[in-house]
């Protein structure tokens, strides 16, 4: 069925798939693309970046919003998370408490490459929040 945010989602799917096929994931071979809109309209992507030491890792969605905040953007609407799962995959908890407290509760929209897609607000994905 389709929503008034369908023409969004789009959108923002496709973004977050075209920088999917940036990730820097041979050690995982997972490659995921995030792709957040911000209050104007404008879309800012990211991918999962993976290194040597395992543990820098950082995800496409942070490195989405980074990209984001690092302009000065403070407002955002809407995420996308693209993976090559079979079923839509949600943002890992750290993603969550950053989404949080820097986007609010803003929709959540993932998909998997294959075109599969799930919605929901990030307060049911992340219920309880810390907020300092
Ligand atoms: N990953 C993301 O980019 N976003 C998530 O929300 C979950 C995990 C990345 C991290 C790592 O590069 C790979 O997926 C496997 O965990």
């Amino acid at each position: 069925m389709s929503t008034p945010d369908a023409g969004r989602d789009d959108r923002l799917v496709e973004a977050a798939a075209r920088y999917r096929g940036n990730a820097v994931s041979k050690r995982s071979g997972f490659s995921v693309g995030a792709a957040i809109e911000d209050a104007n309209g404008k879309i800012w992507g990211g991918c999962n970046v993976e290194n040597s030491t395992y543990g820098l890792t950082v995800c496409a969605e942070r490195v989405a919003i980074w990209k984001a905040l690092s302009e000065g953007v403070r407002a955002f609407r809407a995420v996308a998370v693209v993976t090559g799962a079979n079923e839509p995959t949600p943002p890992c908890g750290a993603c969550r408490q950053i989404l949080w407290e820097f986007a609010g509760d803003v929709p959540v929209v993932m998909a998997t490459a294959s075109g599969k897609r799930k919605r929901l607000p990030l307060s049911v994905l992340f219920p309880e929040p810390f907020d300092f």
